[in-house]
């Protein structure tokens, strides 16, 4: 069972996200940006992993249409990873949008970032295309990865169970 809870992003979380910001990533967002982000609450959705008061992992999410949705930014707390933080985040995203008739959804992602890559596989997502040069430091490649998210009891079978 897990140590740590999932809930809504909130201003207060900012210090905590910077630290992972600035550690995990080349170009991290700064703090107006992610004040932005958090507080656009129309088509964002930001969530942390909280444990012990400590904030240890995050996603952000950008709804871009009714149906679809851009995966912005997913991070784990240094010394946390591999404790199935970033699923955790994934895997209680995943039940509300599709609850809320998300049907795919996309993100970039660097070409040397396997672990990312893997991690969203995973997830059902699968390399589309390449961003050339994505990166404005690292002059890094992007790959481009979709995926489409099963509505919730599409097409489920619903009396199997009570044939004898
Ligand atoms: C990529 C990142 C978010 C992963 O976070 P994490 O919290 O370590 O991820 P998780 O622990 O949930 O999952 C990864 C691990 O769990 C394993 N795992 C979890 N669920 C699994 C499952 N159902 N089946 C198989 N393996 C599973 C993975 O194989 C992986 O194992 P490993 O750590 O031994 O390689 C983190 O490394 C990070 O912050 N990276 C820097 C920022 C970044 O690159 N973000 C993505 C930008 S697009």
């Amino acid at each position: 069972m897990s140590t740590w809870r999932i809930r809504p992003a909130e201003r207060r979380d900012i210090g905590d996200i910077l630290v992972i910001e600035n550690q995990q990533f080349p170009e991290p967002w700064s703090r107006a940006m992610l004040l932005d982000e958090i507080t656009n609450t129309e088509n964002r959705r930001y969530s942390v992993a909280e444990e012990r008061g400590i904030i240890i992992g995050y996603l952000g999410l950008m709804f871009v249409l009714k149906d679809e949705m851009h995966i912005n930014s997913i991070g784990t707390r240094p010394g946390h990873e591999s404790r199935g933080v970033a699923s955790s985040l994934l895997d209680e995203a995943w039940a509300e949008v599709r609850a809320r008739g998300v049907a795919r959804a996309t993100l970039e992602v660097a070409v040397s970032n396997t672990r990312a890559v893997e991690l969203y596989y995973r997830y059902g997502f699968a390399p589309v295309g390449v961003r050339k040069n994505y990166y404005q430091k690292t002059h890094e490649d992007a790959l481009i990865l979709w995926a489409d998210i099963p509505a919730l009891d599409a097409g489920a079978p619903t009396n199997q169970l009570d044939t004898p």
